[in-house]
């Protein structure tokens, strides 16, 4: 102990005196704790478990389907007979949540389906919560219903913008039809002022007051989400988000749109997509208590699996390095397509 103590004392001296160089070298030598194996795994910061991941699924109406999504390999558009095999899957590999999303029979301009209580989604998640114990999660929107393509109905004015206020009632009754359905946790993603609001209190007032609002607070604008919108057949069929979806330039007002979120009573507060917001994720991390969630999208999942099928990265590598970056960033929660392939690969590494 003295020892130590006189040798440290004598290290000081000799920084001051600049006898090993400012910065420290040889006593620190950082490679000591990255030696061997057990060695990173005892010290490894970061570490990814099943339970971390929500696992989404887009839900087919019929029998037997099981559809290809050609952006998004190992993805499928799944009737319900295929969707509980799937989340029986999921669930048997430690997975603990699923988000649902719907591909309706018809469209039109109101996204009727969202909101019907026999609507695909909803069927599906009574389906699953009677045949798993999993977290049932779903997505609110339009954009999948709508005929447009477009998260809220269109202004009658323009026939153009999207009418705020009007969509906000048509997203709560898709919420409350969830909830109706046995939904643990309802995710608006409309990006509309004020649906987190509208959800909590129609949530409420029609009983549901145990139901979570999983809040996509700052959801950019973005081109990863090419390939959902093929998978959904969601593109908007004339001009963009970019008038309800957040700039992606914009970290401040991302800030914002999750305080106000809190403000409205959000459970949980959601970034999306991750990767190329994780300076969002950290800085919100920093500033609010809330569980975080954070949404790897479709366009993460397809970059890495062509590059994957082409040889030019390791899937596998690239799939829990990018993981990893998400939840080091401050992610409680991460939505993400390699659910099931995460979750298999940690369990064989145990
Ligand atoms: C619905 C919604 C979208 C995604 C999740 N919910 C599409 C969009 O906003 O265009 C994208 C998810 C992904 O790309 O994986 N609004
Ligand atoms: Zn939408």
């Amino acid at each position: 102990m003295s020892d130590l103590l006189h040798r440290r004392t004598i290290s000081r001296q000799g920084r001051a005196g600049s006898e090993q160089g400012s910065a420290g070298f040889p006593a620190v030598r950082m490679r000591r704790l990255r030696r061997t194996a057990p060695l990173r795994q005892l010290l490894r910061e970061t570490v990814l478990s099943p339970a971390d991941f929500v696992y989404p699924i887009f839900v087919t109406h019929g029998n037997g389907v099981r559809l290809p999504i050609e952006p998004m390999p190992g993805q499928f558009q799944l009737s319900l007979d295929h969707l509980l095999e799937e989340a029986a899957e999921a669930e048997s590999l430690g997975v603990r949540a699923v988000l649902l999303f719907g591909i309706p029979s018809q469209k039109d301009s109101v996204g009727s389906e969202a909101y019907d209580p026999q609507g695909i989604v909803q069927e599906a998640v009574a389906a699953i919560k009677h045949a798993t114990d999993m977290v049932v999660m779903t997505d609110v929107c339009l954009c999948e219903y709508t005929d447009h393509g477009h998260c809220g109905v269109l202004s009658a004015n323009d026939g153009e913008s999207v009418d705020n206020d009007a969509t906000l009632e048509l997203l709560a009754r898709t919420a409350v039809s969830h909830a109706e359905a046995g939904a643990d946790i309802v995710g608006p993603s409309a990006m509309m002022d004020g649906q987190v609001t509208t959800i909590r209190a129609a949530l409420d007032d029609a009983g549901h007051g145990d139901v979570a609002v999983m809040a996509y607070a700052a959801k950019a604008a973005s081109s990863y989400y090419g390939p959902f919108r093929i998978a959904a057949g969601s593109a908007p069929r004339s001009g963009d988000r970019r008038a309800y979806q957040m700039d992606g330039a914009n970290a401040r007002e991302a800030i914002r749109e999750l305080g106000q979120d809190v403000a409205e009573g959000a459970d949980i507060l959601l970034v999306k997509p991750a990767l190329a917001y994780l300076d969002i994720l950290a800085q919100a991390r920093e500033r609010f208590d809330h569980p975080l969630a954070a949404y790897n999208v479709s366009g993460e999942y397809s970059m890495i699996k062509a590059a994957g099928a082409n040889g030019w990265i390791d899937e596998q590598a690239a799939m829990m390095e990018t993981l990893t970056s998400i939840k080091r960033a401050g992610a409680d929660v991460i939505i993400t397509y390699f659910a099931k392939d995460a979750a298999r690969l940690l369990r064989e590494e145990d």
